[in-house]
């Protein structure tokens, strides 16, 4: 279970058995909330014994500090101000949480010396907090000890002057927070646990937000001619899903913003069989598809005033004895044909349809789509970064400034006719692999083939959604990543 944290802003706060926590920027010497918190500055001769400088999310930490209310002192550096970051505050309130402890009540002391925080960035401090607080352990049936394991419930006061704009502020970060949780738990979820029919029933979920969701089914994707996703579906007993979720928030005339994800709930390679050792990751093949559905949740609980539409591929690519073949020539619903070469190239058949038939039905304002789709972009870019493939500079230049803002990153790629013409095939209007080179640029200019005109953006997430380094917000295999990142997008250029 992860640790619920109930949060509120205040002017001060009382500090009798809390901990709490004070904020320093380096070179300053005193931290916030000094003079309640510590009165007789024990955390100066602390600070000098550790030779504790206020670096950057680096933290002291002070058991019954002498002279003061709080049972525990927790000092955190904020680095230099002018190399501070908006990101940072997120990050700070996520290295705050680390150090909470068994504590059950803390106070926090925001505004730091020379500092006065904003009211959105003391909203990202208290996102933070509850993003660090995340944790999958559903199938840990061996409770740890008492003592280890962290509370249920923390109550955390938030001194700042910026209290009442925070107050706020929270109802939106814990609509953000609601979302990223929700994708990090699809793509942890075990993939027995979670099939295509299980994930649509989540999707299905959001109703509750008044998202409207459809499900298409099996012989209705048939009945569009989805020949692409169904090729990848038909070689498992499970069998696949197409979920269309729409938020209305916008003016009823206006065309949605629209968002598709892959959502391979297990990706075995087919008959072109992975290799064994780390399969076991392929159960977080539907990060995207996760993303997308985070991302709606988000929108919807926090009431954005656009149109959306998420659509998620979900299917299982399984090699059975009525599995796809290289070789096989499918025909998609854009009634382009695809020469199957290698079966685990299974995303942009999903995407493809997906794509299309978000176009075709919708019209949107632009069309993004988020896909765990290449090893070859982990080759690339590591874990630090998704790959960004658009067809439009402005929405690539919106989608870069989302991702420094909220530390979710993104790094463009090149398209271009020489390497579309690497999936040119000899027997089919395209091929569904472009060789060894330039792996994750071909796979994007497979799903160019399924956009139109219509201002595209393709996110390869496959180095970023799953087996996530830990950070000060994330200890979780899953990241998340992408909620944050398109929240952004959206509420800075599309709403209102
Ligand atoms: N789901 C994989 C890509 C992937 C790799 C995601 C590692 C996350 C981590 C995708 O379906 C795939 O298998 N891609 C192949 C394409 C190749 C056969 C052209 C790849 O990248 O090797
Ligand atoms: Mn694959
Ligand atoms: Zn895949």
């Amino acid at each position: 279970m992860s640790t619920q944290y109930e949060i509120d802003f205040a002017a001060s706060a009382t500090l009798d058995g809390s901990l709490a926590v004070m904020l320093q920027l380096a070179g300053q010497d005193a931290p916030a909330g000094l003079a309640d918190a510590d009165p007789e500055n024990v955390s100066a001769r602390a600070a000098k014994i550790a030779k504790f400088t206020a670096k950057s999310m680096s933290t002291l930490d002070l058991i019954a500090p002498h002279g003061s209310k709080a049972d525990r002192l927790v000092v955190l550096g904020l680095g230099k101000l002018d190399a501070l970051t908006a990101h940072d505050w997120l990050r700070a309130g996520g290295a705050a949480a680390a150090g909470f402890k068994a504590a059950t009540r803390v106070v926090v002391y925001l505004d730091a010396p020379g500092l006065q925080v904003e009211p959105a960035l003391a909203a990202d401090f208290a996102l933070g907090l509850m993003l660090r607080a995340y944790s999958f352990d559903a199938y840990k049936t061996k409770k740890k000890d008492d003592e280890d394991k962290p509370p249920k419930k923390v109550a955390v006061t938030i001194v700042t002057r910026a209290h009442a704009g925070a107050k706020k502020a929270l109802a939106e970060a814990e609509a953000v927070a609601g979302g990223v949780v929700l994708a990090r738990d699809l793509v942890n979820l075990p993939p027995n646990v979670l099939g295509p029919v299980e994930f649509a029933d989540r999707a299905k979920a959001l109703e509750k937000l008044g998202v409207q969701v459809e499900i298409l089914t099996e012989k209705e994707m048939g009945e569009l001619k989805m020949g692409a996703l169904l090729g990848v579906a038909q070689g498992s007993v499970r069998p696949p899903r197409l979920a269309v979720m729409q938020w209305k928030g916008g003016k009823p005339k206006e065309p949605p913003v629209a968002f598709i994800g892959k959502g391979v709930v297990f990706d075995s390679g087919g008959i072109s069989i992975k290799p064994g050792a780390g399969m076991e990751d392929m159960k977080g093949d539907m990060g995207g598809a996760a993303a997308v559905t985070g991302l709606m949740h988000t929108l919807a609980a926090r009431k954005a005033k656009v149109n959306v539409v998420g659509i998620i591929g979900l299917v299982e690519n399984m090699p059975d004895g009525n599995a796809q073949r290289p070789g096989d020539i499918v025909t998609s619903m854009s009634g382009q044909t695809i020469e199957i070469i290698n079966t685990d190239a299974e995303g942009r058949l999903v995407l493809g349809d997906a794509l299309w038939y978000c176009n075709d039905r919708f019209k949107p304002r632009f069309m993004i789509n988020l896909a765990t789709l290449t090893g070859a972009i982990l080759v690339a870019l590591g874990n630090q970064a998704a790959g960004l493939f658009s067809n439009d500079d402005e929405l690539a230049t919106r989608l870069s400034a989302a991702g420094e803002a909220t530390g979710e990153k993104l790094w463009r790629m090149p398209l271009g006719k020489e390497y579309d013409k690497m999936i040119d095939s000899k027997f089919a209007d395209m091929k569904n692999t472009g060789g060894r080179h330039a792996g994750a640029i071909t796979a994007a200019q497979f799903l160019k083939r399924f956009v139109g005109d219509t201002h595209w953006a393709h996110l390869d997430v496959a180095g970023t959604a799953m087996n996530s380094p830990s950070t000060e917000i994330s200890q979780s295999w899953a990241s998340g990543y992408g909620v944050r990142l398109l929240d952004r997008l959206v509420s800075d250029h599309y709403e209102g």
